[in-house]
């Protein structure tokens, strides 16, 4: 393996050292480069070919549809582990053994109220405005309750961030549903699991018992965990890049809901499920859906299709369509719409525009199906991919911190005027 690399400028050579990872992935190291070169940067827009940070949490291989928390298979994670486990294993790097699994859910319990001043911060919001804004806004409100900063420097100040966001933002996740469906407010019953209690919370009647779908907790359980962390994404990259100011925690999550609010990243859930919709509500045509997604003159894209990094499948999809057939026939769910997705999936495999491109239903595709068929709400669904992601969030913000990461900062070639006289107003 190469262990530098050559660049030759203007007839000058310059040498920079080549890192590899732990999978052998490689690097050249340009952290030298404009003192080396006096000033020249890179340019690289959607940082398709930029490592922002060196991270021990998440390997994906997008070739060879490889996906693994702190080394753990995701296979084995959905198969084998509770959500609450792998947040565990992904923000503090090892699988937790009986009690300190115990201790991370207690402390959790212990700090899942949530001020009953943020009832007024949510009362404030129309019926219909969209849970994730409500979520990040609410999020973000946290921190005047909150103020006090995390010492990154100490152990313990950190465990009680961690375990302060770990039990308020399920309560807010609860909320923003709550408040869309009109129910009063509820702060759920500790003496429930951690996925158990996120469903009683979001779904109890005021006035009947909630009982507790085995079916229902375990899908929920296994979408959380897939969810759970996917390395230096959207969304993860602008917590590490909010948090790199030293903005707190709850700000940095906040700006985090709002990156993966877009339909290109989480949102894509919803977008999916609304397109499926719109295809069975237009007479079940995929074909003419296919033929919009291929038009180049046509904005359309087959929502819930191709990924940045996955060139050959999404281990993620795999997962959820096989949990999305179980999880519809147990709950004796018949939802065309799980037809239609297979229909689209099948086509899109088989045509050359999307092989050509390496375009894979990625983890969004069927999970949707599986929220729907839960009785969860379409608006809801890129909620619930924050609420799985949060442990992602965590693990990389703390990574940051801890290995005092330089403030987020890139730069830019500038395309614009050059120096130009000042015109008065009457002269413009
Ligand atoms: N439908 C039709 N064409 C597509 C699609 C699609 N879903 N995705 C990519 N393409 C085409 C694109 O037009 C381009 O074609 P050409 O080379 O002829 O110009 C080529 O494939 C490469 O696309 P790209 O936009 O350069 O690829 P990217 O890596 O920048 O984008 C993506 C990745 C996920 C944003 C994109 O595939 C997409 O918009 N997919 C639909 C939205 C979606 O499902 N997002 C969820 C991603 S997974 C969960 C998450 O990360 O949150």
């Amino acid at each position: 393996m190469a262990d530098k690399a050559i660049l030759e400028v203007g007839g000058q050579k310059y040498e920079f050292p080549i890192i590899t990872g732990t999978e052998n992935e490689q690097a050249i190291d340009i952290k030298a480069l404009r003192g080396l070169t006096g000033g020249l940067t890179t340019i690289d827009p959607g940082y398709k070919n930029t490592g922002s940070c060196q991270s021990a949490i998440t390997f994906l291989n997008g070739e060879e549809g490889i996906l693994r928390y702190r080394g753990y298979a995701i296979e084995d994670l959905a198969d084998k582990a509770d959500f609450l486990e792998v947040a565990y294993l992904l923000i503090f790097g090892e699988l937790p053994n009986e009690s300190q699994l115990e201790k991370f859910h207690n402390d959790i319990k212990a700090e899942s109220h949530v001020d009953e001043d943020v009832k007024k911060i949510l009362d404030g919001f129309p019926k219909s405005a969209h849970p994730m804004g409500v979520l990040s806004s609410l999020t973000s409100a946290l921190i005047a309750f909150n103020p006090s900063s995390v010492n990154v420097d100490s152990e313990e100040d950190m465990y009680k961030a961690i375990v302060k966001v770990m039990g308020k933002f399920p309560v807010l996740v609860a909320w923003a549903l709550r408040k869309r469906t009109g129910q009063p407010l509820d702060y759920g019953d500790n003496n429930l699991g951690y996925v158990e209690n996120i469903l009683k919370m979001m779904f109890k009647k005021a006035n009947a018992d909630y009982d507790l779908d085995p079916v229902v907790v375990n899908a929920l359980d296994k979408l959380l965990i897939l969810h759970a962390d996917h390395e230096q994404n959207c969304s993860t990259s602008t917590v590490r890049i909010v948090g790199s100011s030293h903005a707190g925690l709850f700000a940095s999550l906040s700006a985090g809901i709002n990156a993966l609010w877009g339909p290109l990243h989480g949102g894509a859930n919803q977008a999916v499920l609304e397109m499926l919709e719109a295809i069975k509500e237009d007479g079940g045509d995929t074909k003419k859906y296919m033929a919009k997604a291929k038009d180049k003159s046509d904005p359309f894209r087959l929502m819930g299709f191709g990924h940045r990094v996955y060139k050959n499948f999404d281990p993620r999809a795999k997962i959820i369509k096989k949990a999305a057939d179980e999880v519809l026939g147990a709950l004796g769910v018949e939802d065309p719409i799980l037809d239609i997705a297979k229909g689209l999936e099948q086509e899109a495999l088989n045509d050359p525009y999307f092989v050509d491109r390496k375009l894979y239903p990625n983890v969004d595709f069927y999970s949707g199906i599986i929220y729907r068929a839960m009785g969860i709400p379409v608006e809801m669904f890129t909620v619930m991919f924050a609420l799985g992601r949060l442990p992602g969030w965590i693990a990389q913000w703390k990574e940051m911190r801890e290995n005092k990461e330089p403030i987020g900062r890139p730069r830019q070639v500038y395309t614009g005027e050059n120096h130009r006289a000042f015109k008065e107003r009457a002269e413009r």
